[in-house]
């Protein structure tokens, strides 16, 4: 255990295009402008889309030879423009059997004592590298389209995982491509805080985070003034409080400074 910032913080959802890749990239990205760089940024999606994201043609998968054992951390780590090491994936992953997830927590938890670490995941919740990265993580960010179909889809095969486990993950959950429709986001605000959860920022929809795919970094590097980049500076200040909160990491940065309420109002 070090007294330096060290945790995983894993994004993660059951729906498909959630904006998982872009919050990863975006809460490293406000991490490290709120003074706390990551270790490094890891791939577990087959897909690689944060690998490519990052300007890299993914061939090679780094993250699973890591957590294999195969190779050590430092030789895992690969320079961004960002400065923050990434962790390449391939398409490799999507063959990984299921017996190799519980290895992989341990390994990652490991990781985790030492390291700061933000994991971006598949939508195939239930796969070993997905299921590996949700049960080892110290806070769970869980990206949510404030749409009806993809709020219904993000969380059911996540709750079943964590169902019954020992250790269970901080969750911080945030709407993403949040959008001015007031009476829909309004409506479907009510609803999800009827179910107990509460959205602890609202990103809003913006080109910013498209833009972001052309300067192979997030969109806190692209467009630091956007509305977007401020927004996932919020969401990084809230993670790290919560991280800790849970491993007594050095403060770093001023956690303790009260959150913007949210934009849209909830009982209004
Ligand atoms: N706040 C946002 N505003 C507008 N577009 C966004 C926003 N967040 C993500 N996107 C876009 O939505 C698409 C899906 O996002 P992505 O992060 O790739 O989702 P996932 O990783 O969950 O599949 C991408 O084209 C991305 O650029
Ligand atoms: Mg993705």
């Amino acid at each position: 255990m070090t007294d330096r910032p060290h945790g995983i913080i894993t994004v993660a959802s059951g729906k498909g295009g959630s904006g998982k890749t872009t919050s990863a990239l975006a809460i490293a990205g406000a991490l490290k402008k709120l003074g706390v760089a990551p270790d490094a940024v890891m791939d577990l999606d087959y897909g690689a889309s944060l690998t490519r994201s990052y300007g890299y043609t993914p061939s090679e998968g780094f993250s699973e030879a890591l957590l294999d054992g195969r190779i050590g951390f430092a030789d895992a780590l690969h320079d961004t423009n960002e400065g923050i090491p990434l962790i390449p994936a391939s398409a490799t992953l999507a063959a990984v059997e299921k017996g190799r997830m519980h290895a992989w927590r341990d390994r990652l938890r490991e990781l985790g004592r030492e390291k700061l670490i933000v994991i971006d995941t598949s939508d195939d919740v239930l796969s070993a590298p997905v299921a590996a990265a949700i049960l080892a993580a110290d806070v769970l960010a869980i990206p949510t389209p404030l749409t009806q179909k993809a709020y219904a889809r993000a969380y059911p095969e996540i709750a079943g995982l964590l169902a019954g486990q020992k250790h269970n993950p901080e969750q911080v959950w945030f709407g993403t491509m949040v959008d001015q429709r007031p009476a829909l986001t309004r409506q479907l605000l009510r609803e999800i805080a009827e179910d107990g959860v509460e959205l602890s920022v609202l990103i809003p929809r913006g080109i910013a985070a498209d833009e972001a795919d052309y300067a192979a970094g997030s969109v806190v590097m692209a467009s630091p003034k956007s509305k977007v980049s401020t927004a996932y500076v919020e969401l990084a200040t809230m993670i790290y409080a919560r991280l800790r909160r849970l491993t007594g990491a050095a403060p770093g940065i001023d956690a303790g400074r009260p959150t913007r309420p949210l934009p849209v109002a909830v009982n209004g």
